[in-house]
């Protein structure tokens, strides 16, 4: 049965869709999935770092159930409720002053959408991402891809006027500094490239993920987005926030900007918003979006009813099960056990990390190591449990459970982990 559905799918599905692990799924609940054969495997991926809630979380189903039954399309033709109520809900929990949206259906379309919305509200045309993001694959979201270069190979020339200025990553830095003596050259290579190849008045958006996801789960310093905040203010420069992936609690705030205390002059969300069903959205202040004039921007599918539902009952499920205060907990707790794993094993170069975003980095004699990680991650799905990986070398394993995982589940997924390292060390 399992040879005959992988078998079927490679008959029919593209191989340019990676499938991470070859379980098939019977049932998921909570951090949990069952294979066909009835095996529990823990989620540690939450699915891509989108099923913040858990898989199936009981008021999330119930109320994809009950929309569906009602209203399930409107192809913007007819008015309905749950979008409305999603903004107004939405509203009361981004940050100050970001309070009017646009909802699509993925990640990569919402940041399509703040490329549009910030040359069409600047009348400008650069845009300046930063080397090892990620913010999609279709073309323009592409255009500020950087994490790798397997997502651009073959499909150059992308969106002009894009220009990339290196990610603040201080365990690797770009310019060989070091952390304890940082003079923070990656802002200064920023101000260079304003300098030297577009002035900051053609700039329409600087946009950045304010932690790093698929690049590497990297959290940069304070400082540097504080000096981007200043920098856009100066020059009118519209700063966009991805928080496509850092967003909807899964850095144990409801936005990874709050840690930080800057407020963005657009913002992207995705991925958690609705407990996997497809839904995404553009945020900006009021003057902004509604200066946007009609048919400027549009959709077919996008805040579709039974998505708006899904995500109205999983800010409900994160507010009422106190999941936010949960991630901060836990992650509080996985930070400190894998710092101590640390101390212990070599191959853990770097541990990092805000509430239930974490990367741990594998290194040999200091060097990425994606081999050692590969072994690691088939010990770990042969006991239960189930990781992915990130980085531009793909070492980074990318630690980002659902938000209601406990301290024993976590516990429980750590001990697994660590069981796999001594094992491999052992047989070096
Ligand atoms: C920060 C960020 N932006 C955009 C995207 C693209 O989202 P999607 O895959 O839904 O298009 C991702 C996906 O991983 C992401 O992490």
């Amino acid at each position: 049965m399992t040879d005959d559905l992988i078998g079927r799918a490679r008959g029919v599905l593209t191989g340019a869709l990676v499938i991470h692990t070859d379980i098939i799924v019977r049932n998921a609940r909570g951090i949990y999935v069952e294979d066909i054969s009835g095996r529990r495997f823990m989620d540690f991926s939450s699915g891509l770092a989108t099923v913040n809630t858990g898989h199936n979380h009981p008021k999330v189903v119930a109320a994809i159930k009950q929309q569906a039954e009602t209203f399930m399309h409107s192809g913007c033709i007819f008015h309905y409720e749950p979008i409305v109520r999603l903004a107004e809900k939405l509203r009361a929990i981004t940050p100050s002053g970001m309070d009017t949206f646009f909802f699509s259906n993925s990640g990569a379309e919402a940041v399509e959408g703040c490329i549009k919305l910030a040359r069409h509200h600047t009348g400008r045309q650069g845009v300046v991402a930063f080397v090892g993001g990620f913010h999609g694959r279709t073309y323009g979201s592409l255009s500020l891809t950087t994490s790798s270069i397997r997502y651009r190979r073959k499909y150059q020339p992308v969106l002009p006027s894009v220009y990339h200025s290196p990610y603040p990553c201080c365990y690797r830095c770009f310019f060989g500094q070091r952390q304890d003596a940082c003079a923070m050259d990656c802002y200064s290579y920023l101000e260079r490239l304003l300098k030297h190849l577009i002035p900051p008045d053609e700039v329409a958006c600087i946009i950045i993920e304010p932690v790093l996801g698929e690049g590497g789960y990297i959290v940069p310093p304070a400082g540097f987005l504080h000096r981007l905040r200043d920098l856009c203010s100066r020059w009118d420069i519209m700063l966009a926030l991805d928080e496509v992936q850092s967003g909807m609690g899964r850095t144990g705030k409801w936005f990874a900007s709050e840690h930080f205390g800057i407020v963005p002059d657009i913002m992207t969300i995705a991925k958690g918003i609705a407990s996997g069903m497809p839904l995404s959205a553009v945020v900006s202040r009021k003057e902004i979006m509604q200066a946007w004039p009609p048919g400027a921007h549009g959709t077919t599918f996008g805040g579709n009813p039974v998505c708006c539902a899904a995500a109205i009952a999983t800010i409900d499920a994160i507010e009422e099960e106190g999941m936010l205060e949960n991630a901060l907990l836990v992650g509080d707790y996985a930070l400190k056990r894998l710092r101590s794993m640390q101390t212990s094993h070599e191959c853990i170069g770097d541990v990092r990390g805000l509430g239930l975003m974490i990367g741990i980095e594998f290194v040999k004699a200091g060097e990425p190591d994606p081999d050692g990680l590969r072994d690691i991650f088939r010990r770990c799905l042969d006991k239960g449990l189930v990781l992915l990986e990130c980085g531009v070398d793909r070492n980074i394993i990318r630690l980002a459970p659902p938000l209601l995982t406990t301290v024993a589940e976590m516990e429980r997924g750590l001990d697994i982990l660590e069981e796999a390292l001594q094992e491999a060390g052992a047989e070096r």
